[in-house]
């Protein structure tokens, strides 16, 4: 087995996935490092001629491919897409993920949901027997944080999840921002059991605003390291 990064791993899934773009397409743009080097594929093709309209997840992945001359296009101009690739920051034999790592979960969610298939790209040191190693992003509206995470903890207790729940910092050390004006709070619950009944929980929660727990949406998974490139799902 040849030395192989985890950065090569996720551009080789990138690679893979790239393969299933086709003349015309409308595509949703992942975000994160592993969505990176898919969109460096997309600028590829791009430039080789092929006509694509895509809509990014986030505002990173716009600049990205405005810089490549990559066209894009909105949600309300085109609702429907044919193929959204993205990361995740974890995933489970269920293809069931976690995503928002990156701060993007709420765009990436919609835009994923508005798609016909949605493929992740990952490296294979994403994949877990349970949800939950990976703390879970929940995106909050600032207003009324206090009793937004208190309510979680509740929730989140009676699906069997204990662990803390933190707000996350920016780099300027104030509370990180999502693209929508929004704050993030991470639960480290270590095992998320049953991944269904929080998710439905947490969206029932006012001043949340999203979750990060992708359920049913992945179609496959492209696994990627140094023994190749492995498929889970279908890609079709
Ligand atoms: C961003 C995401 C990313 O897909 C996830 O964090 C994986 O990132 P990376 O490809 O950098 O490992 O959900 O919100």
């Amino acid at each position: 087995m040849s030395a192989l990064s985890a950065d090569d791993s996720k551009r080789l899934a990138a690679a893979k996935a790239a393969e299933l773009v086709r003349d015309g397409m409308r595509l949703g743009l992942g975000t994160g490092s592993t969505a990176k080097h898919f969109v460096d594929f997309i600028g590829e093709k791009v430039r080789a001629g092929m006509k694509l309209l895509c809509v990014p997840t986030s505002e990173a992945t716009r600049a990205q491919a405005a810089a490549l001359g990559i066209p894009l296009t909105t949600l309300d101009e085109t609702p429907e897409l044919d193929l959204t690739v993205d990361g995740a920051d974890e995933f489970d034999p269920q293809m069931r993920l976690i995503k928002g790592g990156g701060g993007a979960l709420l765009r990436e969610k919609i835009v994923a949901a508005a798609s016909a298939r949605m493929v992740v790209i990952t490296d294979s040191s994403k994949k877990v027997d349970t949800l939950g190693r990976f703390p879970l992003p929940i995106e909050v509206v600032p207003f009324g944080l206090e009793a937004t995470r208190r309510r979680i903890e509740k929730v989140a207790s009676a699906t069997g999840c204990r662990g803390s729940l933190s707000l996350r910092q920016g780099q300027d050390g104030k509370p990180f921002l999502t693209d929508g004006g929004h704050f993030i709070l991470d639960g480290s619950f270590g095992r998320i059991p049953d991944p269904e009944p929080l998710a439905a929980a947490l969206t029932a929660i006012p001043g949340v605003v999203e979750h990060g727990l992708f359920l049913g949406l992945a179609k496959a998974v492209i696994v990627a390291d140094a023994a190749g490139v492995d498929i889970i799902g279908d890609l079709g």
